[in-house]
C-alpha cells in the first residue's frame, strides 16, 4: 500500500487512578481503533497515551497511603499499562508527565513565554476544584461548588504566575470560527465560543506554591507548573519537541487528532491553541470531544461510585467482544448508557450469531460438500454479483465513516454485508443445490462468494477487533499476507481466494451466551433486572439482619474496606417504604455519596442532617427501592434489632477522613 501521508493521534494522557472503568477504556479503545486503522489504510501512524501524573489531588492520595507521590504514581502506571495490554491498545508510545523528558520539555515552554512577556507574576485569589484541577472566580460556581463537577472547591490564595489568555481571546475566536473542522462535534464548538470564549477570557494562574507535587518553574522553584499546562505540552514533549533530537516532532506534529472526552474539550481547544500560537508552534488539527459512558444517565466514575471495570468484561467475555461493543453501541460524539445486558446482548445477536454462525456455516458447507477445499467460481449469477457489489463498495463506507469518527456506522456497515452473507445462503439454499450433481458449478459458486465475503469482513473488523481476523484467517486455511490486508479489498476484483485451499472449522468464534444467568453472576455492576411482580413479593429486606460472620479474617481482608467519616447533608424517607432513608453525605475534598440505609424505624430525617457517620465507601453500588445506594452507613444493633445507633466519630473530625 502506497504511503498516504502521516497521522498522529492521541488520547488524553489519564490520572493515575487504582483501577480505570470502562469509561477510560472507551476512549483508549476509539484512539486504537483509529490508529490501527490508520495503519492498515497506509498511514504512517503515530500513537500516544500516557498518564497524567502530578497535583494536589496525587499529593493527598499518597499521603493518605503513607508512600511518596513517586512510588504511587509507579504502582498505579505499571497497572494501567497493564490494561492497555488486556485490551490490545497498541500505542506507541506511553508518556508520563514525571518523565524527565516531559519535565524538562515543560519548563522550557514555561520560560520561553516568560521571557517573550507572555507569563507574569502577580497574586492569584479565587477557588480551586482539586479533582478537576481547574480554577474558578466565585462568579462561575454553581451553588458554591465546582460548575463542572459538582464538586466542593477550595479557596486558594497565593503569589503565582499567569499566562496573559485575554491577549489572544480575539485570535482564538477568529481562529474557531475560520477553521470548522478544529472543535469536533461543531456543537461543541459552538459551546467554547459563547460559554468561555465570548464572555471573556481571563488571564490564567500557570503555578501554584501551595502544591509541591508538581514541575517546578526552573528560574522560580517554590513555583510548580499549573498541571493543566504541565500536561497538555505532553501531545509534543513525548515527540522530542524543543530538543536536539526532534526528528518525530519534526515529522508527526501538527497532531491530527486529540482524542478526548467532552468535559475537558475546553482545556484542548482554548488553552492548548493559546500556548502553541503563543511560543509560535503550529496548532492540531482538530480536537474531537466525545461523549461520556454513563450509568442512569450519570457519567460513570470514581465520585459517582457507579464504575465498571473493564478487567472484569475482557476476561469473562473477550477484549474483542468488549471493543466491538464499545464502538458499535453509541453514537461517537453523544453520551451512551452502558448496561450489561445490552452488551450481552450485542455479544450474542451480532457475534455469536451473526459473525460467528457465518463463518462457522461457510467453512462447514466447505468443509461437507468440498472435501475442505475452496471450490472454484463456475457459474456467477445475478445474485452473486449483487452480494460481490456490496463486498467492493463495503470498505469505502467504513473508511468514510471511520474518518469521521463514526465507529457504530463503520461497524454497521460491515455488519449489513455479513446480514446480506446471511440471507444469500437463505436464499441459494447450498443444502438443496447439493442434492443433484448438475447444481455443483452453483453451489461451488455459493460456497466461494461466502468464503470470500468471510475474507473481507474478517480484513475489515480487525481495527476494531484485533484479535478476531486470524482465527478467521486459520479456518479459511489462509496464510499468505497479502489477503489479510485492506488493499486487499481495494482492487475493484472480487475473486481473491485460491481455490483448492484447505479450510478447517474451528472452535466458535463468540460462544452463546445465557444473559439471564450472566446477569445472575457476580456483577460487574447492574443488578439483574426483575419484572415488577416478582419484586413486590419479595419482603423489604430488614433494615439491619444479623450476618454470618467468618471466624478469622486476615488482616489483609480488613484493609480491604474502607471506611470514611461522612456528613450528612440531606435526608429524605424513601417513597413507599417504612425502613429506608435516603442520604445524601459529603466525604469533604472526596465528593459527595448517596447512600440508602434501612435506619427509618430509629431515626428521622431531620435529626439525620448534620451527624457525622461512617461510611463504608468501596462497598460495591446496590439498588434498594430501585434507588442506588453508594456505600454503606454501619450502625450497632441488637439481634431482633430492638435497638439501633448509629456509628459516628467524637467531635472535631474532618469530613472524608480514613477510618481504620
Ligand atoms: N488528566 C486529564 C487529561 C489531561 S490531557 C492533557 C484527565 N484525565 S482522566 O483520567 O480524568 O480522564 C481521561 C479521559 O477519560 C478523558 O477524556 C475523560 O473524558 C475520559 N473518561 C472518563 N470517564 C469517562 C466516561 N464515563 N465515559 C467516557 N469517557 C470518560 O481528564
Amino acid at each position: 500500500m502506497p504511503n498516504r501521508g502521516k497521522f498522529y493521534i492521541t488520547t488524553p494522557i489519564y490520572y493515575p487512578s487504582d483501577n480505570l472503568h470502562i469509561g477510560h477504556a472507551y476512549c483508549s479503545t476509539a484512539a486504537d481503533s483509529m490508529a490501527r486503522f490508520k495503519r492498515m489504510t497506509g498511514y504512517d501512524t503515530y500513537f500516544l497515551t500516557g498518564t497524567d501524573e502530578h497535583g494536589q489531588k496525587i499529593e493527598r492520595k499518597a499521603k493518605e497511603k503513607g508512600v511518596t507521590p513517586q512510588a504511587y504514581v509507579d504502582h498505579i502506571v505499571d497497572g494501567i499499562k497493564k490494561l492497555w495490554k488486556l485490551m490490545d491498545i497498541d500505542y506507541n508510545d506511553f508518556i508520563r508527565t514525571t518523565d524527565p523528558r516531559h519535565v524538562a520539555c515543560v519548563q522550557k515552554v514555561f520560560k520561553k513565554l516568560y521571557d517573550q512577556g507572555d507569563i507574569y507574576k502577580s497574586e492569584y485569589e479565587g477557588w480551586y476544584c482539586t479533582p478537576c484541577e481547574s480554577f474558578w472566580t466565585e462568579l462561575q460556581l454553581k451553588e458554591g461548588c465546582c460548575p463542572d463537577c459538582g464538586r466542593p472547591v477550595e479557596k486558594a490564595k497565593e503569589e503565582s504566575y499567569f499566562f496573559r489568555m485575554s491577549k489572544y481571546q480575539d485570535w482564538m475566536i477568529d481562529y474557531i470560527q475560520q477553521h470548522p473542522d478544529f472543535i469536533q462535534p461543531s456543537s461543541r464548538a459552538n459551546e467554547m465560543i459563547s460559554n468561555f470564549l465570548k464572555p471573556g477570557l481571563e488571564d490564567l494562574c500557570v503555578s501554584r506554591t501551595s502544591i509541591k507535587w508538581g514541575i517546578p518553574v526552573d528560574f522560580d522553584p517554590k513555583h510548580t507548573v499549573y498541571v493543566w499546562v504541565d500536561a497538555l505540552t505532553n501531545y509534543i514533549s513525548a515527540l522530542g519537541y524543543g530538543t536536539d533530537h526532534d526528528e518525530l516532532y519534526r515529522r508527526y506534529w501538527p497532531a491530527d487528532v486529540h482524542l478526548v472526552g467532552k468535559e475537558i474539550v475546553r482545556f484542548h481547544s482554548i488553552i492548548w491553541p493559546i500556548m502553541l500560537h503563543a511560543i509560535g508552534e503550529p496548532l492540531p488539527k482538530q480536537i474531537f470531544g466525545h461523549g461520556w459512558l454513563v450509568i442512569d444517565g450519570k457519567k460513570m466514575g470514581k465520585s459517582v461510585g457507579n464504575v465498571v471495570d473493564p478487567v472484569i468484561l475482557c476476561n469473562r467475555y473477550s477484549s474483542d467482544a468488549v471493543r466491538y461493543f464499545l464502538m458499535r453501541e453509541m453514537p461517537f460524539g453523544a453520551d451512551g448508557e452502558f448496561t450489561l445486558r445490552s452488551m450481552l446482548t450485542r455479544i450474542n445477536a451480532d457475534l455469536a450469531n451473526d459473525l460467528g454462525n457465518l463463518v462457522s456455516r461457510t467453512v462447514a458447507m466447505i468443509e461437507k460438500y468440498f472435501e475442505g477445499g475452496i471450490p472454484n467460481c463456475a457459474d456467477v449469477q445475478d445474485v452473486d454479483k449483487a452480494l460481490w457489489q456490496l463486498a467492493l463498495d463495503t470498505p469505502t463506507s467504513v473508511e468514510n465513516a471511520v474518518n469521521a469518527f463514526q465507529f457504530s456506522q463503520a461497524l454497521s456497515a460491515i455488519w449489513k454485508l455479513v446480514g446480506e452473507c446471511n440471507r444469500y445462503i437463505d436464499v441459494t439454499a447450498p443444502w438443496i443445490l447439493a442434492r443433484n450433481e448438475a447444481d455443483r458449478p452453483r453451489l461451488g459458486t455459493v460456497l466461494y462468494t461466502l468464503a470470500e465475503c468471510v475474507r473481507r469482513v474478517a480484513v475489515m473488523i480487525g481495527f476494531v477487533m484485533p484479535r478476531t481476523p486470524e482465527r478467521i484467517f486459520a479456518q479459511l486455511g489462509l496464510e499468505d499476507r497479502a489477503e489479510m490486508t485492506w488493499d486487499s479489498l481495494c482492487d475493484g476484483q472480487f475473486c481473491h481466494l485460491t481455490c483448492g485451499t484447505k479450510v478447517s472449522k474451528g472452535e466458535a468464534l463468540f460462544p452463546r451466551l445465557d444473559i439471564e444467568k450472566e446477569l445472575l453472576r457476580d456483577q460487574p455492576k447492574e443488578e439483574p433486572k426483575q419484572e415488577p411482580s416478582k419484586v413486590e413479593k419479595k419482603p423489604e429486606k430488614k433494615g439491619h439482619s444479623a450476618p454470618e460472620f467468618s471466624e478469622e479474617i486476615s488482616i489483609e481482608d480488613f484493609g480491604k474496606i474502607k471506611l470514611q467519616v461522612a456528613r450528612v447533608l440531606a435526608c429524605e424517607k424513601v417513597e413507599k417504604s417504612k425502613k429506608l432513608l435516603k442520604l445524601r453525605l459529603s466525604l469533604g475534598k472526596d465528593g459527595e455519596r448517596q447512600v440508602v440505609s434501612g435506619i427509618a424505624q430509629w431515626y428521622t430525617p431531620e435529626e439525620m442532617v448534620g451527624k457525622q457517620v461512617v461510611l463504608v465507601a468501596n462497598l460495591k453500588p446496590a439498588k434498594l427501592a430501585g434507588i442506588e445506594s453508594q456505600g454503606m452507613v454501619l450502625c450497632a444493633a441488637t439481634d431482633n434489632d430492638e435497638k439501633l445507633k448509629l456509628m459516628t466519630v467524637e467531635d472535631g473530625m474532618d469530613d472524608g477522613a480514613i477510618i481504620g
